[in-house]
């Protein structure tokens, strides 16, 4: 377990559990579905551009549905999403895409929706920032990843970055949760720490919120769809 992920998690699942029983979820970036099981939406709909992984999520998950598109340039209704998320997923896109993603999220979030998204503290994150600010009033932003948890996630980690089995183990376990605990206490503190995490709303731009319907997208699988094409 790395400390500064489970620290975030934690943070995320409070705020999931605060939501639970709106209408409307969005997972942007929702891979094979993992985050499906935090998600109390009565209905909830997941975005990737892996086709496998998200049918992978779509067996395991009789409820859920699916677009399979590109985050940058997905329509997505605007006002029509009560709970949008995206964790572990925007990094991995360039700058100018991951802006056009964060716009496109920041329009589909109802009035009194709530977004809760995952962001490195890169080159990029003061844009970033100011993007949610001309769209939320509140912003709730706790940064993770401090120096102390970034040696203990360097010296164990693997070549392949990943973290070894022996993590796992009780005495492993135990240290990363003080370090865990040590993140959440100081996740005020933006200094020397590369992980962001953003509670989003209060949405300044208010419109009439709508009904999410699959009239964007066309089906190509059990439960997935995706954009319609637009004739020119
Ligand atoms: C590490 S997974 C995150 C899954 C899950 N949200 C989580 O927190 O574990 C990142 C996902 O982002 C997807 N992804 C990357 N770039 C994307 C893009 N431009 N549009 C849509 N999905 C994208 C990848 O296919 C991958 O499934």
């Amino acid at each position: 377990m790395r400390p500064s992920k489970a620290a975030l998690w934690t943070q995320f699942h409070r705020d999931m559990l605060e939501v639970s029983g709106k209408p409307f979820g969005l997972d942007a970036g929702a891979a094979d579905l993992k985050c499906y099981p935090l998600f109390s939406t009565e209905t909830y709909w997941g975005i990737d551009i892996g086709r496998e992984s998200l049918e992978r999520g779509l067996g395991r998950y009789p409820d859920a549905k699916a677009i399979l598109a590109d985050l940058s340039t997905v329509p997505v209704p605007a006002n029509s999403v009560d709970v949008c998320v995206s964790t572990n997923t925007l990094f991995q896109l360039d700058v100018e895409p991951r802006l056009s993603a964060i716009r496109t999220l920041c329009q589909a979030v109802k009035p009194d929706g709530i977004m809760m998204i995952e962001l490195n503290n890169d080159e990029a994150i003061e844009q970033t920032l100011k993007l949610l600010q001309d769209n939320f009033s509140q912003l709730d932003i706790s940064y993770f990843g401090n120096k102390l948890s970034r040696l203990y996630e360097k010296i164990l980690q693997r070549s392949d970055g990943k973290m070894p089995g022996y993590a796992g183990s009780r005495p492993f376990l135990a240290i990363s949760w003080i370090l865990s605990r040590l993140e959440i206490a100081g996740r005020k503190t933006s200094t020397v720490r590369n992980q962001i995490y953003i509670k989003a709303q209060g949405k300044i731009a208010q419109g009439k919120p709508v009904l999410f319907d699959a009239k964007l997208y066309e089906p190509i699988g059990d439960r997935l769809y995706e954009p319609k094409q637009t004739t020119q």
